[in-house]
């Protein structure tokens, strides 16, 4: 295969824990259920193209969580990829209970993350996850119990790798007393950039940075938006430029945009070939923020 054919390769590669190399612009799966991320989604069939799609245009990480329906997305990903390509990373996550549409409730309890690694294990049909991460530090279990179980999956085989997700430096610091860390999957883009701090540090360790709503749900993307002018000027799109800055932010950032339409998909793939000068990445810096 060409480049051309996987644009996705043309954001680089990223070893996630220094051994399972991914391109650097992977998908975000949690758009492919129904609203409030509950349920299935109104286009199954759509959904299965967009996943299988990201495969072809060179997409080599899928980020999921057991709770992405719950377990609508999982699902997706096994029916439309299963057997997997021996490339294809797929992270998923646990430690969020779901009561509802929109309701996320954190659950951290060592029995009750180790089931939903075997779950998930059963849902993907996988026999290691390469990336496990914990979805939510759970405020009412000791971190180190979290973190400790996930080791001890991590040393029977069950997850090649443990990474976090909502974390400060300083949880951070506190996890990696129980288990190598290897990523970090905090709210970032253009728009709110409260995570710097992690990100700056992550990069230090080389860590990876895994940036959410990296278009702002959709905001960033949206016409009319604060990128418009600027992505015209480039002969860009809105939702291109707030890639292609994340992606030069940082080598440790591994940005996961969502859709749940394959036109959409192409759009935010082919951001991985655009190149910013340092003087336009400042003035997205200054438009936005
Ligand atoms: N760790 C966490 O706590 C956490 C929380 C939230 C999300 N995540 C992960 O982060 C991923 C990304 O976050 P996200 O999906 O919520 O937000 P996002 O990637 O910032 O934005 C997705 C939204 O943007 C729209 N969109 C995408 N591409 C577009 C384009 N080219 N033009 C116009 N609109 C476009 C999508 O609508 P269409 O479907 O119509 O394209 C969707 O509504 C998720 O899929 C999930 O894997 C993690």
């Amino acid at each position: 295969m060409t480049a051309s054919s996987t644009p996705a390769a043309a954001s680089g590669t990223f070893a996630i824990g220094g051994d399972v190399p991914v391109h650097r612009l992977g998908y975000g799966a949690m758009q492919l259920t129904g609203p409030g991320v509950w349920g299935p989604p109104k286009d199954p069939d759509e959904a299965r193209r967009v996943l299988r799609r990201a495969v072809e245009l060179g997409v080599t990480f899928i980020d999921t969580a057991d709770s992405y329906g719950p377990h609508v997305s999982e699902e997706l990903i096994r029916e439309a990829l299963h057997p997997y390509p021996d490339d294809l990373v797929i992270a998923t996550k646990a430690g969020l209970t779901r009561h509802g549409p929109g309701i996320w409730k954190p659950v951290g309890r060592p029995e009750y993350l180790r089931q939903q690694a075997e779950m998930s294990l059963r849902r993907l049909g996988l026999e290691r996850i390469d990336l496990f991460q914990l979805h939510r530090i759970d405020a009412r279990v000791p971190l180190a119990e979290q973190v400790g179980e996930l080791r001890l999956l991590q040393e029977e085989g069950k997850i090649g790798h443990i990474g976090l997700s909502e974390v400060t430096v300083d949880e951070l610091r506190e996890a990696q007393e129980t288990a190598t860390i290897v990523s970090v999957q905090n709210l970032y883009n253009l728009a709110a950039r409260d995570a710097e701090p992690l990100l700056d540090h992550a990069t230090e360790q080389g860590i990876a940075f895994i940036p959410w709503f990296p278009l702002a749900t959709g905001e960033l993307a949206a016409p009319g938006g604060p990128l418009d002018e600027l992505a015209r000027e480039h002969g860009a799109t809105p939702s291109q430029l707030a890639l292609a800055w994340l992606l030069r932010r940082s080598p440790v950032v591994l940005p996961i945009p969502g859709t749940s339409s394959v036109a959409h998909l192409e759009d935010n793939v082919a951001a991985a070939a655009i190149e910013l000068t340092d003087a336009e990445a400042d003035r997205l810096t200054a438009a936005v923020g």
